[in-house]
């Protein structure tokens, strides 16, 4: 048993990480990257589990590990097949910086997964989260993670209103979390304390009945846990207009590889026009890319909203038949069944399906 001091004020606290390790021993879930401690492969992990659930997760970890089982063949691999496997999850930027971080690994470590929270932070991608998990489940270091799980656990267990997005509620936060951890099992301590937000501790309906931590959680005891943890911010979130054309003559059909500094680089899209405002269907008639193409028909297939974390996307989809392909530099001609070996966003993924392609 010991004190620990939040704010000027000790706050008596049964054996926390003795409790929460006895409950993740007795009822933490199987998973492949918990059967032995390979750094490579709870790195991949953690890194598909920042905003993916595990049941999400999981067919992606075993995807990877079968197609590139060390970091070596990971380092190896063209990065469009490691984005094409990615597809579905989002948030393309962590795959590719989980190909680069495996490029540093090869090059800059010796082909040696760093060992220690200091290098650890080093590679691309990895942050005080990733490296945190990495450095305490693979190699015992006391580090303590801090991930919206263990925000939720902690903001109710102390009762803190504390924001979570304000830089004092992450100092808090991570300071509480850097006392509660010990010496013994650190790795086992942080995943725990994950478990229990993903499992029992949850955003609504929690568990309470069943959580090694409900007799001293002030949350709970003082019936607030459903106000918490607190977020101050709401992301600004920006409207974007996109017009895509499916461009099709006999089986191929005119896909883009987009390179911009903005979303989805890297994968690929049918032919688009961003425009301030949805385009009418007459300006889209009159635009240059319709009038110096050989088009036979335009048709309207649907519209979709597809929303980013910080983006809205109001989607048109256009079919256009084309009599024949002229040269283009922009766009590459490919037969329209090989699709699948390109990889897409989610939005285009989703037009392919409604429109039965
Ligand atoms: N969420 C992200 N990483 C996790 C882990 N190692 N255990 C449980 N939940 C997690």
């Amino acid at each position: 048993m010991f004190f620990i001091k939040i704010r000027n004020t000790f706050v008596w606290n049964m054996n926390f990480s003795k409790e929460i390790k006895g409950w993740f021993a007795r009822h933490k879930r199987d998973l492949p990257w918990r059967t032995q401690n390979d750094p490579y492969q709870i790195w991949l992990s953690e890194i598909i589990l920042q905003q993916t659930r595990v049941a999400q997760g999981l067919p992606y970890f075993l995807k990877y590990i079968e197609k590139y089982p060390t970091i070596k063949d990971f380092a190896n691999a063209d990065l469009d097949e490691v984005l094409r496997i990615w597809q579905g999850l989002g948030y393309y930027s962590r795959a590719r910086n989980m190909h680069f971080a495996a490029q540093q690994i090869m090059n800059e470590f010796g082909g040696e997964f760093p060992r220690t929270y200091k290098e650890l932070i080093q590679l691309k991608g990895v942050g005080a989260y990733t490296a945190a998990a990495i450095a305490s489940i693979a190699y015992d270091e006391k580090v303590a993670v801090v991930d919206g799980n263990v925000y939720r656990v902690l903001s109710r267990y102390f009762n803190d209103a504390t924001p979570i997005d304000s830089s004092e509620g992450v100092k808090l936060f991570q300071k509480l979390a850097n006392e509660l951890i010990e010496k013994e099992n650190p790795g086992d301590h942080n995943q725990a304390l994950m478990e229990i937000g993903a499992l029992v501790c949850t955003p609504k309906n929690p568990d309470c009945e069943n959580c090694p931590l409900s007799s001293s959680c002030e949350g709970f005891n003082k019936n607030t846990f459903s106000n918490l943890p607190v977020k101050s911010k709401k992301v600004k979130v920006s409207e974007r207009y996109f017009t895509f054309l499916h461009f099709e003559c006999k089986g191929k059909i005119w896909i883009q590889k987009r390179e911009a500094k903005d979303i989805w680089n890297g994968l690929f899209q049918l032919p688009m026009i961003e425009t301030d405002q949805k385009m009418n269907f007459q300006d889209l008639k009159k635009h240059e890319i319709i009038e110096s193409n050989n088009v036979k028909s335009i048709e309207y297939r649907t519209s979709l909203v597809h929303k980013l974390t910080h983006q809205k996307i109001f989607a048109d989809f256009y079919f256009v038949e084309l009599g024949n392909f002229k040269e283009n530099n922009t766009y590459q001609l490919i037969d329209k069944i090989d699709l699948d070996n390109y990889a897409l966003p989610k939005l285009i993924v989703n037009y392919l399906e409604v429109s039965n392609c």
